[in-house]
């Protein structure tokens, strides 16, 4: 249909209407015209247990019927004081939780306490943000700051506060003669040498065990983990974005864990509610805690908090969506069923516009390039991410691509033969693509 609304990231002339979604089944999404397409992106990287779940509907429903929404502020309710416990008993290490109710604000949360804890403590000098290279936190201010992505913020690069950067090893487009473990080492070398030079940083700001939005760069063993010893070593706060990669999306509840990083402070979101609604949580150890108490007077309390933080409806849905994640074994089978990608691995990789193939957990990156041994990205007549919508819809999949980077990112409860459509589908769709790139 002829839309209202301004739908982000497609507002370019190719997108003149919209497909409708009126239901959803398990991996399936279904539009007013009855049409059944694979929800391949898990409605934007979030959903847990397929559409329409019934546990995690009828946690809304009774939730919905006690108390809709009350302030954090000045009160509490039961959910939220559950969920925090429940994140807390998950994340080692982590101490206190503050809500949020979107991922962005969960960064800026964690950029604020993390710049905040040093001016409680007396310490003016850490003013300044280490990130790496490619990253994405959101697309609030600070986020897009810390998370600079030249092709998404480039318009606003005047307005965002600087940052310091560092290379990120990706081990498809190593410089030439490097090989991945020494250009790890050149990357961590980097990282020592600026740590070393000036007592300026107040934190460094990553995403946990992979790259997302950058597109879909798998760290390489002990990266994240040397990354959190030199912050360690030079007391410098470590921050993790876990919002698009926890909650099993590589295959572990909590992805620092796998990584042996326990950072100071973590954010998680999109999975958080199983997908049904909108939270996200940032959480910080004592040592941050405790620096933001005093007294009235000392000021040192942080200034920050929404009108929907700790939405108890939100958060019931959350617990049950714990809750399940236990009862079903969900990480176990998330390792399980992942398994399935590796036996089309060679299969996608032998399609001739396809370049690399990316996985981890229930993720695969598919990269597209029109020369193999050029790995020059792909260009199409559209966008891509126009083409592969298109073509992926005629196969009965949608797909989003981010760049040249065709995602797959399904509900983490999906099932291996569901897993085996998708990728056959994934694979038609393309070959079928592919005459339409130039
Ligand atoms: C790693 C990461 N951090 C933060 C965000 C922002 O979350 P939200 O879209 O809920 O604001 C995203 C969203 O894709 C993300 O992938």
């Amino acid at each position: 249909m002829k839309s209202s609304v301004w739908h982000p990231n497609t507002q370019m002339r190719e997108w003149s209407s919209f497909d409708t979604i009126t239901k959803g089944k398990g991996i399936w999404l279904i539009d007013e015209k009855g049409n059944k397409i694979i929800d391949a992106v898990g409605s934007m990287w979030c959903n847990v247990w397929g559409h329409s779940n019934p546990q995690l509907i009828k946690a809304i429903t009774k939730q919905s019927k006690q108390i809709q929404h009350s302030s954090l502020f000045n009160l509490t309710n039961e959910p939220v004081e559950k969920l925090a416990k429940n994140l807390i008993k998950i994340s080692p290490g982590m101490n206190k939780v503050f809500y949020s109710d979107n991922g962005s604000s969960a960064m800026e949360i964690a950029i604020k306490m993390a710049l905040q804890y040093w001016k409680n403590i007396g310490e003016t000098k850490k003013t300044q943000i280490a990130t790496i290279e490619n990253g994405y936190h959101g697309d609030t201010f600070g986020a897009m700051s810390v998370g600079y992505v030249p092709e998404f913020f480039g318009k606003f690069k005047k307005q965002l506060f600087s940052t310091i950067q560092f290379p990120v090893p990706n081990e498809y487009r190593l410089p030439k003669g490097f090989t991945l473990s020494d250009y790890q080492n050149h990357c961590l070398e980097k990282i020592e040498k600026r740590f070393s030079k000036n007592n300026d940083i107040a934190a460094f700001i990553m995403e946990s065990g992979a790259q997302m939005a950058g597109g879909v760069i798998i760290y390489p063993k002990d990266f994240q983990k040397k990354i959190s010893e030199l912050c360690k070593k030079y007391n410098i706060l470590f921050v993790l974005d876990e919002i698009a990669t926890g909650f099993g999306r590589l295959g572990s509840m909590v992805q620092y864990q796998d990584q042996k990083s326990i950072p100071d402070i973590v954010a998680y979101g999109k999975m958080l509610t199983g997908g049904y609604l909108t939270m996200a949580a940032t959480l910080a150890n004592k040592k941050i805690y405790d620096s933001f108490s005093g007294d009235f007077n000392d000021w040192k309390h942080l200034f920050h908090g929404h009108t929907y933080t700790g939405n108890p409806i939100a958060a019931a849905v959350a617990n049950e969506n714990l809750q399940m994640y236990e009862k079903h074994n969900l990480i176990k089978k998330v390792q399980k069923t992942s398994k399935i990608f590796e036996k089309y691995y060679q299969e996608i990789l032998d399609i001739d516009i396809v370049g690399d193939v990316r996985h981890k957990g229930m993720l695969m990156g598919i990269e597209l390039v029109s020369n193999k041994n050029r790995k020059t990205p792909i260009r199409t007549k559209k966008s891509i991410n126009k083409v592969f919508f298109e073509e992926g819809k005629k196969q009965g999949i949608y797909l989003r691509t981010l760049g040249n980077i065709v995602m797959l990112v399904p509900p983490l409860s999906i099932q291996e033969n569901e897993l085996e459509l998708l990728l056959k589908k994934t694979i038609k769709t393309i070959q079928v693509a592919k005459s339409k790139t130039f």
